[in-house]
């Protein structure tokens, strides 16, 4: 069996580089095939190195772009990698454009895709990963859930339950590994702050900081919060554009940083006394760390987070970031870790393509 695993952008690498360490230690063929979504040091090179990523066989230089650009590169480049290297099965992790685009040209060659992290649903469909999940989850043959939700979305859409397979969330596999390096690193000591003495911020959805009205909103609402408890903001370069831009943020005791790498990123997080996010990735790591999150969206296609874990939807109005954020602040955190999110999702992953590879026809 050979496999070809797609990473594009920041999400993906925490979701491979726990599956290539089991494929490898399955003495799997595999073969690592980066995008280049993202492509600066920190957004890219980083996780490489704290994750133990190998290099990638082949690096498609992507780059930013408008979505249908940026789809349409990864499409057009990673065509021709597929009529190369021929791969049994290619696995495709997350939501985001370059997930749908190698996906999109494995299925049109008959290729068979594996989807981990299948069957979340927002909802929303004015955001831009819904459209690339939907699509993503359409066209594979192994849909790979983190929780029971997921399974249930993509029953209602008529998928065989054949190709559904719920093996728990990816993402904790590298947080459980990675934990005790990442509190080893020292970022809030650094800036002078000590263990539950400061909160953590990302901010990145283009709904939150392209529009201006929008993010003069969100980030007024944490500058009042950061009154009460520093607030250490890992910056993605879309918002620190806008941020420039606007002059907005500007106020309370926010300490802006350049994004973080994986391991000094996860220690800040796992001492953190509340999150604000409007991440995925955040509201699972949170509840797995028993940290309370504020997810400053409308809706989240991780609702297991909020029904079990330590997850708010405070939506983008200033005063119900505040009041979630005070209560959280104020208030005991209850929350528990769901099933199969154990650390042990990628064996359970290798096992599925064993499987689906010896019952081939
Ligand atoms: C992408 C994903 C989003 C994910 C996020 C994680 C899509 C549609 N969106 O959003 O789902 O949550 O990544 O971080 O795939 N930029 C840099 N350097 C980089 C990368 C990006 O400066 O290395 C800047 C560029 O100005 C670029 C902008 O950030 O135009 C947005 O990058 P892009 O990959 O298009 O989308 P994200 O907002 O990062
Ligand atoms: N992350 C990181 N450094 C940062 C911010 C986030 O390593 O400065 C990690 C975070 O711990 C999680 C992943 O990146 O594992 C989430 O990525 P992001 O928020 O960019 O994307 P999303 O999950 O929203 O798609």
């Amino acid at each position: 069996m050979r496999i070809l695993n797609v990473v594009g952008a920041r999400p993906n690498f925490m979701k491979i580089a726990p599956l290539a360490r089991a494929l490898s230690g399955a003495g799997i063929e595999q073969y690592l095939v980066h995008t280049g979504q993202h492509y600066d040091a920190n957004m890219s090179k980083v996780f490489f190195d704290d994750l133990g990523l190998p290099k990638p066989d082949v690096y498609l230089g992507i780059g930013s772009g408008s979505h249908a650009q940026q789809t349409a590169k990864v499409m057009e480049a990673f065509e021709p990698v597929l009529l190369d290297w021929k791969p049994d099965l290619v696995v495709v992790v997350g939501d985001v454009n370059s997930t749908v685009a190698c996906s999109l040209d494995a299925a049109k060659l008959g290729i068979a895709v594996a989807h981990v992290e299948a069957g979340l649903r927002s909802y929303d469909w004015s955001m831009p990963e819904e459209i690339n999940r939907v699509v993503t989850d359409r066209l594979a043959a192994l849909l790979l859930t983190p929780s029971a939700d997921g399974d249930e979305n993509l029953a209602k859409e008529g998928v065989a339950p054949e190709r559904i397979h719920r093996v728990g969330n990816i993402m904790i596999d590298s947080l459980v590994q990675h934990l005790p390096r990442a509190r080893q690193t020292d970022v809030a000591g650094r800036l002078g702050l000590k263990a539950q003495g400061y909160a953590v911020l990302t901010l990145h959805r283009p709904s939150n900081v392209d529009d201006p009205e929008v993010l003069f909103r969100i980030m007024g609402a944490v500058e009042r919060i950061s009154r009460r408890i520093p607030v250490v903001f890992s910056c993605h370069p879309r918002t620190a554009a806008r941020l420039e831009e606007t002059g907005a943020g500007t106020g309370g005791d926010i300490r802006r940083l350049d994004p973080l790498g994986y391991h000094e990123f996860l220690g800040l997080m796992a001492d953190s006394r509340l999150v604000l996010t409007d991440s995925g990735g955040l509201q699972e790591e949170t509840t797995y760390l028993g940290i309370p999150c504020v997810t400053i969206r409308e809706n989240t296609e991780r609702p297991i987070t909020i029904n079990e874990g330590t997850n708010s939807l405070a939506g983008t109005d200033a005063a119900r970031i505040e009041e979630l954020a005070t209560s959280a602040l104020e208030g005991e955190t209850t929350g528990r870790i769901p099933d199969l999110w154990d650390g042990k999702t990628a064996d359970r992953i290798v096992k599925v393509f064993r499987d689906w590879f010896n019952n081939r026809s």
